[in-house]
């Protein structure tokens, strides 16, 4: 009985955490004056499709520089460039899965 419990409060925080999108990007980017939909339509405006979208900001989160950053000079002087993401390829590739699916424009527009 305590172990079935003990496994249910498990899960319960697993699933919690399960969104890697919600649990990284989102908790450290609300503290931001910029909403996190703002970076995703300049890239999108810049990148235009999914694949190079997500590749030039996977290449952004892995290292982070002024040459590459698409947001204007006085932002950068402001906030200062991020740091380097500490999520592997793997869970960096599905938080911008999550992060496409949530924002893309395609399939909206009517
Ligand atoms: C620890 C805080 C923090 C985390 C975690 C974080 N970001 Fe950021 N992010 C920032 C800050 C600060 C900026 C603005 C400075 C900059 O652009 O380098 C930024 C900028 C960006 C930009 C614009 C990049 C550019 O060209 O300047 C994108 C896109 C972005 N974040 C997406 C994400 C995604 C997706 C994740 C999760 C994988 C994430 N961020 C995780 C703090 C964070």
């Amino acid at each position: 009985m305590v172990k079935k419990i003990i496994f249910s409060i498990l899960i319960f925080f697993v699933s919690l955490n399960a969104n890697i999108y919600e649990s990284n990007c989102v908790s450290c980017h609300k503290k931001l004056p910029v909403t996190i939909d703002k970076y995703f339509y300049r890239y999108l405006l810049k990148y235009s499709s999914e694949s190079n979208v997500k590749n030039a900001m996977l290449e952004y989160m892995k290292s982070p520089t002024k040459d590459k950053t698409i947001m204007p000079e006085a932002f950068i002087l402001r906030f200062g460039i991020k740091k380097p993401s500490n999520l592997s390829n793997k869970q960096l590739k599905e938080a911008l899965d999550i992060y496409w699916n949530e924002y893309k424009v395609f399939g909206k527009l009517k």
